[in-house]
């Protein structure tokens, strides 16, 4: 596809797309809860469907309707033997909180998806669930889909100290505990806090746990109820708006409906840190969302490391963009877990943005990134990464030259089906 370059301001307004971690959750929640769940504003990304075709699979009622998703739960016990292996598609987040899940039922489950995800390591989640009481087997020592799941209905408690700092691997284990002993009581210690959606839902589905810091402690034998959940804008998509509305001269953008929970606001902090501003405006504090204005801006580069990197990790793409305008060295480090995304995203931004002209060295665990650098237009590849293919498109609007094109654009639809219509929409 050919892409816009050349950009001379963006300027408007977005309603950003649904939060993709929110979206997913408000499926599984409203699947393993009894009664009705409506769920507004959902993402309508492929990621998500996948989650959706999952459960339905699975024997769950859900209706589609225009702005509204309504999930008939029946509990843990409605969810049936699905009839052939479940398709995750592209989506490491529906495989990784599945698993949790498909660990307490009474059945056997296939996982497979695409070639990315195929190369996913999925031991991460498969080494403590085995320790639970489920039985599963991978591919390779590092358990690589397609993997087999069978559960079992007396998994056990456990104490468990994450080797990863991964709210994908902590979300699958709360599911898991919610399906052991009434009495029993799981005990999860992170490596750094991550993304606590999970932790937030079980709540407002009437669950209980219990969060001292990285600590967390989750009762068995839980029973949920059905509740309505309003899906605030994903961050990590309105990021690719952020960064083009600071780096694109003579740009002003406003983007509504973005969440901010804490956990999902590094890049924020990193904006501030570079020496620009980032404007939010009718926050609302119930839903974790508020709507953000950034200006063209003069920046400068920081370091970007520690507990600061789960709260940015799906950002770090285009925060290296970012970093190629801004004056001066960053450096990025301890974010290891970017080689093991839809892509290893410190192999491919490198290649990337080199390409286009930026100096950039990557690290055994992050990237070293020198600017201020002009860019220039060469063909590019998402390499089947939605996140990718974005940075890619946001770089584009900084060449001179006419033309620039992107192959495998349709990975962006991944999390962002709207995306280049967005992009367009602020184009003078
Ligand atoms: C996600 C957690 C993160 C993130 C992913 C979504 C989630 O992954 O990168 O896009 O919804 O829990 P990890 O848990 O592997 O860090």
């Amino acid at each position: 596809m050919k892409l816009q370059t050349n950009a001379k301001g963006l300027r408007g307004t977005i309603k950003v797309p649904g939060d993709k971690s929110i979206s997913h959750r408000s499926i599984m929640f409203g699947a393993i809860a009894h009664g009705k769940t409506e769920v507004f504003d959902i993402l309508r990304g492929e990621d998500v469907i996948s989650t959706m075709n999952a459960f339905r699979a699975m024997g769950v009622e859900i209706l589609d309707e225009e702005g509204k998703i309504t999930i008939l739960g029946k509990g843990f016990e409605g969810l049936k033997a699905p009839k052939t292996p479940l398709d995750m598609g592209n989506s490491g987040t529906t495989t990784r909180l599945i698993s949790g899940i498909l660990a307490g039922l009474p059945f056997e489950t296939t996982l497979f998806g695409d070639d990315s995800l195929s190369k996913r390591p999925m031991d991460r989640i498969a080494q403590p669930l085995r320790m639970m009481g489920a039985e599963i087997s991978g591919q390779t020592k590092r358990d690589l889909p397609p993997i087999q799941i069978k559960g079992t209905q007396n998994l056990h408690e456990m104490d468990y100290e994450l080797p990863v700092a991964s709210a994908q691997v902590k979300s699958a284990l709360i599911f898991a505990a919610l399906q052991t002993d009434k009495k029993a009581v799981t005990r999860i210690i992170e490596k750094e806090k991550t993304r606590d959606h999970t932790e937030d839902m079980l709540v407002q589905f009437g669950g209980e746990i219990a969060v001292s810091g990285k600590n967390i402690l989750v009762p068995g034998g839980q029973r949920l109820t059905g509740q309505k959940v309003v899906v605030p804008g994903d961050i990590s998509s309105a990021a690719f708006f952020l960064v083009a509305g600071l780096i694109v001269p003579n740009s002003e953008i406003e983007l509504r409906n973005v969440g901010i929970n804490e956990t999902r606001t590094g890049i924020l902090d990193v904006i501030e840190k570079m020496g620009a501003q980032v404007i939010r405006l009718q926050e609302d504090r119930i839903n974790k969302s508020a709507t953000l204005v950034v200006r063209t801006s003069e920046l400068h580069g920081c370091e970007i490391s520690g507990e600061m990197i789960p709260r940015l990790i799906d950002e770090l793409p285009i925060i290296a963009l970012l970093a190629t305008q801004a004056k001066g060295e960053t450096i990025i480090s301890n974010a290891e877990e970017l080689r093991v995304k839809e892509t290893d995203r410190i192999a491919v931004v490198t290649e990337l943005l080199s390409k286009m002209g930026a100096e950039i060295t990557p690290t055994s665990d992050g990237m070293i990134i020198r600017g201020k650098t002009p860019l220039h237009a060469t063909d590019v590849n998402t390499f089947g990464d939605h996140r990718i293919g974005m940075m890619a498109a946001i770089a584009a609007l900084l060449v001179p030259e006419e033309e620039m094109n992107l192959a495998r654009f349709e990975s962006i639809w991944t999390s962002y089906p709207d995306f280049f219509s967005d992009l367009e929409s602020l184009m003078p």
